[in-house]
């Protein structure tokens, strides 16, 4: 069977990345193979993560590339280079313009930290968000996988899990209890979800 090309984008210590790296090693995600990882950063762990698992990786920072339309105008080269199949946003801490995003309709996606529409959108990333969770005295948070759209987390959802805050949270628990209970099985089920999807609609085309 063909396996839909999954590009993972990403921008610091990668767990995302690495849960995907062991659910296809497991067998879990079937219908895809991590072909490349995208860094927008040199120093993102996540860069080693691939490396150990000897996926092809490439840094492309927005000042390298001359701003944001170089930055994308490279990445899409890249991708349609290697003709990805799914871009998997995997703690991507970057913004992709409407232009980008009306390129790959349905084939990307992202995983948020946190139950959409709470707690989503434009300054909500990484921490910020469990402070937010916090700060508003939530009893539950969790994660979601949604595809992305030109609207910041507004696209629509994949899947969703719940996750209780218990009383005593930090932020770096409650990050680190979402990204266990949720976030790591989450984006696999979803990444295979999307592939599978996108490989039956390419066997219809053919
Ligand atoms: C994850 O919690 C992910 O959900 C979040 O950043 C973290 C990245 O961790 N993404 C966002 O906030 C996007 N808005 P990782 O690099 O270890 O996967």
């Amino acid at each position: 069977m063909t396996k839909a090309k999954i590009a993972v984008l990403v921008s610091g210590g990668g767990t995302n990345l690495q849960a995907l790296i062991d659910a296809e090693r497991a067998g879990k995600i079937k219908s895809g193979e991590i072909k490349l990882v995208v860094s927008n950063s040199a120093s993102a762990y996540a860069l080693e993560r691939a490396k150990k698992a000897g996926i092809e990786s490439l840094t492309l920072t927005r000042r390298d590339c001359g701003g944001q339309e170089g930055f994308e105008k490279r990445l899409m080269d890249a991708l349609d280079e290697r003709e990805i199949d799914l871009i998997i946003l995997a703690g991507f801490m970057s913004i992709l313009s409407e232009s980008f995003t009306a390129h790959y309709p349905k084939r990307i996606i992202n995983i948020h930290p946190a139950l959409i529409p709470a707690f989503c959108g434009k300054g909500y990333y990484g921490l910020k968000v469990h402070e937010a969770a916090l700060r508003c005295g939530v009893k539950v948070t969790g994660a979601t996988v949604h595809y992305v759209n030109e609207i910041p987390d507004g696209g629509e959802i994949i899947l969703q899990k719940a996750v209780n805050i218990r009383p005593g949270d930090t932020p770096e628990l409650l990050r680190r209890r979402v990204m266990e209970q949720a976030e790591w099985k989450l984006l696999p089920r979803a990444a295979e979800l999307v592939c599978r999807r996108l490989m039956r609609e390419k066997g219809k085309r053919i």
